[in-house]
């Protein structure tokens, strides 16, 4: 079932999604070598709440944390954690809230310092194969359209490994809505997009193979070659010609660029 929504659901989709963005920076303020990835979901905790809105994704499918912060090898859901971040750390930080009945969903990869030109090279060819991806997202293209674009930028292009397990979703009153939006695949295949409908596009591409494995907890999805990964995702929704964006990196780049400890020389 797919979900059209009309201008003024969309401009309420917009606050929450906005309200994302805002957030992440909050925490990339935060992020330095010693911090750790529990401390940095008590910011992102705190943020939502004091700007009335609820996390989406604490206690959803049990889900025990208002964020997930992946680190290095971690793909994506990851617990935060007691662990300190380190010079050359790559964190992955997803956050997700519901405020007017609607929810935004985003996330970004910060790298802490050096962690080598090969991971800045990733960080930058994901974050480029979102915006490739949302390129498609207009109507009457395709989602197998925005798939293709993904993995060609990421693993056909430059050797990366897309991974399968995990995909995009429609986004709205519920966190994840059809259609499903992988990051790899047939261009023309799959559900015709149409005006109105609001996506989640999330690439999540590994360094090395695109296997992954789960941890112990359940949920944390880690490579399976131990290499590291990178997530980008932002909600668009479906217009004719251009896609409207309905997150914003804006504020969050602001902050990597302001925060010594953070690596924003990739782009
Ligand atoms: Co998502």
């Amino acid at each position: 079932m797919l979900y059209h929504k009309t201008n003024a659901e969309i401009e309420l989709m917009r606050e929450s999604a906005l309200l994302v963005g805002k957030t992440i920076a909050e925490v990339a303020k935060a992020i330095k070598p010693g911090v750790t990835t529990k401390e940095l979901d008590t910011i992102a905790e705190k943020f939502i709440a004091a700007n009335k809105a609820v996390p989406s994704f604490k206690n959803y499918k049990g889900y025990p944390f208002a964020t997930c912060i992946s680190v290095n090898d971690a793909v994506v859901h990851g617990f935060p954690n007691d662990i300190p971040l380190k010079e050359g750390d790559i964190v992955s930080v997803d956050v997700g809230v519901y405020k007017n009945g609607f929810h935004g969903d985003s996330a970004y990869t910060f790298a802490i310092g050096s962690p080598g030109e090969e991971v800045l090279q990733l960080l930058k060819a994901t974050k480029e194969s979102l915006y490739k991806g949302i390129e498609k997202a207009t109507a009457g293209s395709r989602v197998g359209d925005i798939a293709f674009a993904i993995q060609d930028h990421t693993e056909k292009k430059r050797g990366y490994g897309v991974v399968r397990e995990l995909v995009g979703h429609g986004l709205g009153r519920s966190l994840h809505e059809d259609p499903q939006v992988p990051n790899f695949g047939k261009r023309g295949s799959g559900a015709k997009l149409k005006e109105g409908l609001t996506i989640a596009i999330e690439p999540m591409v590994n360094l090395g193979v695109k296997e992954v494995t789960y941890d112990e907890d359940g949920w944390t999805v880690r490579t399976k070659d131990r290499k590291v990964s990178a997530h980008y995702e932002h909600n668009v929704c479906i217009k004719k010609g251009k896609a409207d964006i309905l997150s914003s990196f804006a504020e969050i780049e602001k902050a990597e660029k302001e925060n010594t400890a953070l690596n924003s020389s990739y782009y």
